[in-house]
């Protein structure tokens, strides 16, 4: 079959492709550039596994359980192949990067294996498979960023998008996979950024998430974070910006006085934490201290007292006394966070703590612990979601609420989720909305005429 626009032969010939994501909005970028770089090669994305030709399961590293699931998943969809013969199976991402040998022999081998860096080779290896072969490819880059390849959007609320600004971490803390699987740190050309952004506005998005794993540490040639932040924000007032993630040693104050300056960047910051002890943050390669982390606090509510800050934590490091673990608790309180995603730790194979480090912390205490941790956050989302009834807010509609089909849900500033009556408003508007009530996870308001 020969491409219409290109006049390049496509070997896709109409075939199928379905694409299960698992892991962090990275993951869900990357799915993106996988259906856009199978679209052009004539493969029709579908959201229905069972009629798809080829199906890929782009997997997440980061905590065992995370793998487990991924394992499990691929023992149902063999069962699936047994009823189909033709079905070709693909795992890609963080897993197959970690797992290669696993994935390529024995009974756990499936007939793709592509690592994140190796998307654009993805209809090769799918070729390969077709012809009876298997299409393996975990090469890591330091330059691929995907620049200009345009995403397939599958979310379609049609309202936000994410788009990816940098690939890879350099940071090595001490528990993570994440350098190890998407390799070094790259950022991604920033004019091929701002033209995907002001697109998304044209086609009528409203508001565009800026992903890396440290985005803070964004630069390319002289565009550093906070420039490249500002260029996107003046796409149009019209246009909300937010980020992710920070790393809280490189969240400087040109940042924060940066988002101050323009109404548009959304007033949310998730500085993941990970531990309120300094001896343990030490141990985790984090590079700050308590009383830093604390100061940048300070720096974000002096000149955004409005601004919502999130974190992650993680309970029962290696060598975590019961000290260090209230550290953690007092942290939480000191701050308030507005949301927290909270873990166990969970030994990943070949990190530095994996190697030099003793995960010497029962399991039963590290459970006991994240409860404690948990119990608490859900304190303080309820006091923050509190503090709100009465205000008021603008909120950008994202859709429909799933309960009521005559009540629409939408994100404030500090990205929480309002419910209110529709009134003539759709997916896209900016509404004013006054908050009336909520519950632990949802705020309700209603409109201000
Ligand atoms: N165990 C538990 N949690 C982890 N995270 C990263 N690695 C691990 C691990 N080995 C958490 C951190 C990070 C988030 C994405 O996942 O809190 O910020
Ligand atoms: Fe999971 Fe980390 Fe890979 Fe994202 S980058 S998919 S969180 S291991």
């Amino acid at each position: 079959m020969i491409d219409r626009n290109t006049l390049r032969p496509v070997t896709g010939d109409g075939r199928r492709l379905f694409v299960e994501t698992y892991g962090c909005q990275m993951n869900v970028g990357d799915t993106e550039i996988v259906v856009s770089v199978m679209q052009r090669e004539g493969y029709v994305y579908t959201d229905r596994i069972d009629e798809a030709d080829v199906v890929l399961i782009n997997t997440c590293s980061i905590r065992d359980n995370a793998e487990q699931r991924i394992w499990g998943r691929l023992r149902e969809l063999r069962g699936l192949r047994r009823r189909r013969p033709s079905l070709l199976i693909g795992i890609i991402g963080c897993m197959a990067e970690r797992l290669k040998e696993r994935l390529v022999e024995g009974e756990d081998a499936v007939d793709i294996v592509a690592g994140p860096d190796a998307y654009r080779d993805l209809p090769r290896l799918v070729r390969e498979a077709e012809a009876g072969g298997k299409g393996v490819n975990v090469l890591l880059s330091n330059e691929e960023t995907y620049a200009e390849i345009a995403p397939v959007r599958l979310d379609r609320n049609g309202v936000s998008a994410f788009v990816a600004i940098m690939r890879g971490c350099d940071n090595f803390c001490s528990y993570c996979v994440v350098p190890y699987t998407r390799g070094r740190e790259r950022s991604r050309d920033a004019a091929t950024i701002v033209a995907e952004a002001r697109t998304l506005f044209e086609n009528g998005y409203r508001e565009v998430t800026l992903l890396g794993q440290n985005v803070n540490s964004y630069r390319t040639g002289d565009v550093d974070f906070p420039a490249l932040l500002k260029s996107v924000a003046e796409i149009s007032p019209l246009l909300r910006v937010r980020f992710a993630t920070s790393h809280p040693k490189d969240m400087s104050d040109r940042l924060i006085e940066t988002m101050a300056s323009m109404p548009n960047i959304c007033r949310a910051i998730h500085l993941p934490a990970q531990s309120g002890s300094t001896a343990v943050l030490e141990r985790m390669n984090r590079k700050y201290t308590r009383e830093w982390y604390l100061g940048r606090v300070e720096a974000i509510r002096r000149l955004m007292p409005d601004c919502a800050i999130t974190t992650d934590l993680i309970a029962g490091f290696c060598g975590e006394t019961e000290e260090d673990h209230r550290a953690t608790l007092s942290l939480m309180e000191q701050v308030g966070y507005d949301f927290a995603y909270m873990f166990k730790y969970s030994e990943r194979p070949g990190t530095f703590a994996q190697r030099h480090l003793k995960d010497d912390v029962p399991d039963e205490v590290k459970t006991a612990r994240l409860t404690e941790i948990i119990n608490l956050q859900n304190e303080l989302s309820e006091r923050s979601n509190r503090r709100d009834i009465g205000r008021e807010f603008e909120i950008l509609v994202e859709g429909v609420s799933k309960r009521r089909d005559d009540q629409l849900f939408g994100r404030t500033s500090q990205n929480k989720v309002v419910v209110f009556d529709r009134g003539g408003h759709e997916a896209g508007d900016y509404v004013r909305v006054r908050i009336t009530g909520c519950s632990s996870a949802t705020l309700y308001g209603e409109e201000i005429l």
